[in-house]
């Protein structure tokens, strides 16, 4: 019995080896230098054990391999290219963006027919007619339009802080929490016309269904991992990365709003209007443009909107409340400016810099992959040249770049002068936390401004003090979450500051 086990068992790794050597083989080929995996894992054994989050996986390739421009690795059988070499990754993202138009994260439509819908798991020209068709939902004058309601959460969100007593609190508060509340509250407002109640009701549907989405669990964790890696998996399984659940609610929430406003003729200066509109133009010239697309646009611009918001909101806190001096700064600049020019927030430089030196310490986003869509020659160390076949990934490091010293000198450090600096944010191509190129973060500026606001606010009306439940500097990746997040959490005091300053 035992001997059978053994000689299985060894017949298997055997044959796992094999089929691995077969795919190391696609690199020797190349003669591209590659990073040994384990048979049909790869190099994501931590993945499915769940003990590294996949950009710190991908981090720690990039730091083996110093002085190559890209590495062979291998995504479970699949072999993609790691991409060190941050101006070969300008040139993937803009120069070359026709060989590399697609995301290479596989969505199946059949089981996620909402997501699939969402620009950034869309292919070819339907991605091109989507993407032109939001595009001006983020126009510069949409946006200024969006200042005055912005403004209105961000006064819920200081009287939320000022009903929690530090006394009362010695953890703090949690930050990611609070964060998410403000940008759900901003993000169901602006794009749905609703407001979703979540500093008043800890329990708010909106809030809950997007806790749903984005929980970081191990179950969540493995639903992204097969999701967007082990398409066959996925199939057999039958399982969808958005729960019905919440499929069901925004449907709901969706139709119910979009009947509304076509029986009362209600118009709002909303993105589901902007939706209206492409839906009323589309029938006009006899296309289809169903309740479909529009609630998956609308499911899309509210899953996009708040999470990443969100994280890279509370990371800026994090990061604020460990540099008194920086908080100090910002709110002597917030001091000179007229109290109700809210655009004039957003102008600030140093501000920004905090926030661009707090996204390139914490990319919420922490890596990016492209499929290869036509065969791309790539020049090899050694001299010559290989031919990168189509449908090979390309992966882009992007939590490694943020934090190589050879790029940004004390990686680790909160350091947001450097973004005022000349050359202070890097060449192009390693400082990325939108991305670049025609698929750039649609909301880049949205997020931005959501981000800054909801910062500027707080530090106005409060010296922001970490506490003992705070993590410790550089902050622990948990590896259950695929956006960055800290383990344990990210826990802060809020003292308001005249009674800071007494
Ligand atoms: C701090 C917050 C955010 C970060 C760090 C972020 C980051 C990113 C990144 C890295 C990409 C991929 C870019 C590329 O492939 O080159 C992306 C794409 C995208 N983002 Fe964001 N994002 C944020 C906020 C938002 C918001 C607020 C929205 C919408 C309301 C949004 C909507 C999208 C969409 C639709 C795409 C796909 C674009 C396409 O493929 O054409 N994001 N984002």
């Amino acid at each position: 019995m035992m001997l059978a086990l053994a000689l299985a068992t060894g017949a298997v790794a055997l044959l796992a080896l094999l089929l691995l050597r077969g795919r190391g083989g696609v690199w020797a080929k190349l003669h591209v230098p590659w990073e040994p995996g384990l048979p049909l894992v790869g190099n994501y054994g931590r993945v499915l054990l769940q003990t590294a989050a996949i950009q710190n996986i991908y981090r720690d390739i990039y730091r083996k391999h110093p002085d190559k421009p890209f590495v062979g690795i291998y995504k479970f059988r699949k072999p993609a290219l790691l991409v060190r070499d941050p101006d070969l990754a300008k040139n993937i993202l803009t120069r070359d963006f026709s060989s590399f138009h697609d995301n290479a994260l596989d969505v199946d439509s059949k089981l996620d027919p909402l997501l699939a819908l969402n620009p950034f798991f869309l292919r070819g020209e339907q991605w091109k007619r989507t993407r032109a068709q939001l595009v001006p939902a983020f126009s510069s004058g949409r946006l200024r339009q969006l200042l005055q309601p912005i403004h209105d959460v961000t006064r819920e969100l200081i009287s939320y802080v000022r009903a929690e007593s530090p006394a009362a609190l010695p953890d703090g508060l949690d930050v990611k929490e609070l964060a998410a509340k403000f940008t759900t509250e901003v993000v169901s407002s602006v794009a749905f016309g609703v407001r979703a109640n979540s500093f008043r009701d800890p329990d708010a549907e909106i809030r809950r269904m997007g806790r749903r989405i984005m929980q970081a669990d191990a179950w969540n964790n493995f639903l992204f991992t097969i999701s967007f890696f082990l398409p066959t998996l996925r199939g057999l399984l039958r399982v969808s990365f958005m729960p019905k659940e919440v499929d069901r609610f925004f449907r709901k929430l969706v139709g119910e709003a979009v009947r509304h406003r076509e029986e009362t003729g209600v118009e709002r200066n909303d993105f589901l209007q902007l939706l209206l509109g492409l839906k009323q133009k589309a029938q006009e010239q006899g296309d289809e443009y169903g309740n479909e697309e529009i609630t998956a646009h609308a499911i899309t611009f509210f899953s996009d909107g708040f999470e990443t918001s969100s994280v890279a909101l509370s990371f800026l806190l994090h990061d604020l409340a460990g540099s008194a001096a920086a908080q100090r700064r910002l709110r002597e600049e917030l001091g000179r400016l007229p109290a109700d020019d809210h655009e004039a927030v957003l102008r600030m430089p140093f501000l920004d810099a905090c926030l661009m030196e707090s996204l390139r310490l914490h990319p919420p986003a922490g890596f990016l992959e492209k499929r290869c869509t036509s065969a791309y020659a790539l020049a090899l160390p050694g001299g010559g040249t290989a031919q990168l076949p189509a449908g090979v990934d390309v992966v882009l490091p992007v939590l490694a770049w943020h934090s190589d010293p050879a790029l940004f000198p004390d990686p680790h450090a909160f350091r947001p002068e450097r973004f005022l600096e000349e050359g202070g944010a890097g060449p192009r191509g390693a400082f990325v936390p939108f991305g670049d190129g025609p698929r750039q973060c649609i909301g880049m500026r949205f997020a931005q401004m959501q981000v800054k606001m909801g910062a500027a606010a707080l530090v106005r009306a409060f010296e922001l003090r970490r506490t003992p439940r705070s993590p410790a500097d550089p902050v622990q990746q948990d590896p259950k979450n695929f956006l960055a997040a800290a383990l344990g959490g990210l826990w802060l005091h809020f003292e308001p500051v005249d009674a800071a300053a007494a």
